[in-house]
């Protein structure tokens, strides 16, 4: 089969050269930016007196029935034509004739891979950032019930001191605000428009760049043709922010794996949502999580494999960088789905209030607040407050309860101090609201924190990037 390029060529190219050089496999899927940026190059030519009138609208006529064939399943993607961009210039051709072969004037497909790739990217950072905003609504949602709902807080995985369940969901939230911001941002920097700069160094035809990235929605032409082709910064940055967002992923994930263990009995998985064993017929298992915190690794390896890719690349286009799309499509599928379930995972469980305050009373939580009341009482040193709290637990170890179950009478006895107000004190939920500055767990500072949060998840929605992103149902 002659090929596009094939005028210079005495031999055909062997099938085995065909299957290890073609991307037509998986670049399939820039179809859609394909077509859009033909449409808009055969523009910029009949405005530049390269196409006339006619072969401007065979060429989109052409191209729009090409796009519904694909659309409709009918056309045939073939090996032999290599990739995206000559498939659908062969296709063009054979439809509209000697117009189609118009088409690729002042244009490579270095610069048309890089506009195609790179429309993709962008539009997946907005479709990812929609996601993880109907998320967060989600996650909010459920925060907002629960601010009153009293759980231990740890550290090192050890009851350290009572917060409430909505505090501990906002602190998730708070990773996936920086997730948005940090796409936004990478939105942001690569919003340029790479068509119009040849193979790496300009057209002698006058492109008219500027019109076609205002008719294509970039902020503005990218700056030198040789960057251009060559760098794969806006695929890397995209690489990254999905990386971060899975590792934050990963960490939910971990808690809902640990929360849903008997050992806690925090949460219980919608059945829907659980999986059970070949084997042991009693059981159910927190599938989705695992594979949620387990997935976050590929998406690492593809941000590590396209650097790999990058690395010690000379300018400009090299054939290497054929390598960035695969990883890149997984990682925004994986992302995609992750986000997905993860929302219709945390809005179906079923969460026992009555099982995290049973743990916040095991550990002698507001051990902290009883010192500090020794210490603002009776004026004690803290630490003559830590050894005597010290050994308020150990009574309480001795009666088999935690320190906020004691009586006052119990306490005066073993500290022969005067007591009065040290239940408020010893209160869980007292312990929680006392820490009342600002990003604090009191349940007021919690509220605050989720209405701070619902106000810039509303502005976010309104901003231009994220517009088109609807649909925060669950499938
Ligand atoms: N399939 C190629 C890629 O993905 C398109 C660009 C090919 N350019 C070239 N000069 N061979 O990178």
């Amino acid at each position: 089969m002659a090929k596009l390029w094939g005028g210079r060529f005495g031999k055909e190219s062997s099938s085995l050269l065909d299957r290890f050089n073609a991307s037509i496999g998986f670049d399939q899927q820039l179809w859609k930016y394909d077509i859009e940026g033909s449409k808009i190059h055969a523009k910029m030519l009949l405005s530049i007196g390269v196409l006339d009138d006619k072969e401007y609208a065979a060429i989109i006529s052409g191209l729009e029935r090409i796009a519904s064939q694909i659309e409709a399943g009918a056309f045939a993607f073939k090996i032999s034509d290599e990739d995206i961009h000559m498939s659908i210039e062969a296709a063009l051709t054979d439809l509209i004739g000697e117009a189609g072969k118009k088409l690729h004037t002042a244009r490579s497909r270095n610069d048309q891979v890089a506009l195609d790739f790179r429309m993709y990217v962008l539009e997946h950072n907005q479709i990812i950032r929609g996601k993880i905003l109907c998320l967060m609504e989600t996650i909010l949602e459920i925060a907002r019930l629960h601010t009153e709902t009293i759980m231990p807080g740890m550290t090192h995985l050890q009851h350290a001191q009572p917060i409430n369940f909505g505090f501990h969901l906002v602190a998730w939230c708070a990773n996936f605000k920086r997730d948005v911001e940090r796409l936004s941002a990478s939105y942001e920097r690569n919003n340029f428009l790479p068509l119009g700069v040849g193979a790496m160094a300009g057209t002698p035809y006058g492109n008219d760049r500027e019109m076609m990235a205002k008719a294509l929605g970039f902020q503005a032409p990218t700056l030198n043709a040789m960057d251009t082709v060559s760098e794969r910064d806006f695929a890397l940055d995209l690489l990254y922010d999905i990386a971060m967002l899975l590792m934050h992923i990963s960490r939910v994930a971990e808690e809902l794996v640990l929360w849903s263990s008997y050992e806690f009995k925090f949460i219980t998985l919608s059945d829907s949502y659980s999986t059970g064993s070949s084997i042991m017929p009693q059981k159910k298992n927190p599938d989705v999580p695992e594979l949620l915190r387990g997935k976050s690794g590929r998406t690492f390896g593809n941000l590590m494999a396209l650097l790999s890719v990058m690395k010690g690349l000379p300018l400009a286009y090299n054939k290497d960088t054929q390598e960035d799309k695969e990883g890149v499509f997984d990682s925004v599928n994986t992302a995609l789905i992750s986000l997905d379930i993860l929302q219709a995972v945390l809005s179906t469980m079923h969460i026992h209030p009555e099982n995290m305050l049973k743990m916040a009373k095991i550990g002698h939580l507001t051990a902290t607040d009883l010192a500090d009341f020794l210490v603002r009482k009776h004026k004690l040193p803290f630490r003559e407050a830590h050894h005597l709290t010290g050994k308020i637990v150990a009574f309480a170890e001795e009666k088999g309860i935690d320190i906020s179950e004691l009586e006052e009478e119990d306490i005066f006895k073993v500290a022969s101090l005067e007591m009065a107000g040290v239940k408020d004190v010893l209160d869980l939920k007292a312990s929680m609201n006392a820490r009342d500055s600002f990003g604090g767990t009191s349940s007021n500072q919690t509220a605050q924190q989720i209405a701070i949060l619902s106000k810039w998840l509303e502005k976010t929605r309104q901003l231009e990037g994220c517009k088109k992103l609807e649909g925060c149902e669950i499938g």
